[in-house]
């Protein structure tokens, strides 16, 4: 299936020069969305993942469907301020803007075989921070996952998440 053509292309939205890639039109397809749900799951399925970490909030959506395919655990990483015990948190630049996230201290432990799950991967600003917070639980393996990978940017960013292994199926 060519995922490509789900997903909507906004140009200069939210900001001039900004192409925004709309996975709502991805989302509603039923098919289009258990084939996305699918590739990842059996991609990773011989990885013996016990957790995904998804980032709020369009991380969630796909995310939550992996977990339950691969039967690991959930974890959210969420915008400041939304977690109601200790927390580590780690802010980051945007592709527009600043943001910060935080996950629960006790979410992951070294036993922990984790999947970070994002829809997209820009700058890779995100996927770093969440990288970061992922690092300070030491756990024993981290992979990551994205719908889309904007390949055209290139930075440091993506040269650290490049230590990591790393799935996209659709390209840019
Ligand atoms: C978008 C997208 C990724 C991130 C990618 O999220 O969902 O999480 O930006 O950009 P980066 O690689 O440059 O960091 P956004 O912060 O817009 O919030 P949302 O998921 O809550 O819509
Ligand atoms: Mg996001």
């Amino acid at each position: 299936m060519n995922l490509k053509k789900f997903i909507r292309e906004i140009p200069d939205y939210p900001t001039k020069g900004i192409s925004f890639k709309d996975i709502t039109t991805l989302l509603k397809d039923k098919n289009a969305f258990q084939v996305v749900v699918d590739e990842i799951s059996n991609y990773f399925k011989e990885k013996q993942i016990t957790k995904v970490v998804s980032l709020e909030s369009r991380g969630f959506i796909v995310g939550g469907a992996v977990a339950y395919c691969l039967h690991a655990g959930f974890v959210p990483a969420r915008k400041k301020g939304k977690l109601p015990v200790e927390t580590i948190h780690e802010s980051y630049e945007l592709e527009y803007g600043t943001d910060t996230i935080e996950m629960h201290l006790d979410a992951l432990n070294e036993d922990d075989v984790v999947l970070i799950h994002d829809d997209l991967l820009a700058t890779g600003g995100t996927a770093l921070a969440a990288l970061k917070l992922v690092r300070q639980m030491n756990v024993k393996q981290i992979y990551f996952s994205f719908i889309c990978d904007l390949k055209f940017i290139e930075n440091g960013n993506k040269e650290i998440l490049s230590n990591y292994e790393m799935h996209s199926l659709v390209e840019y």
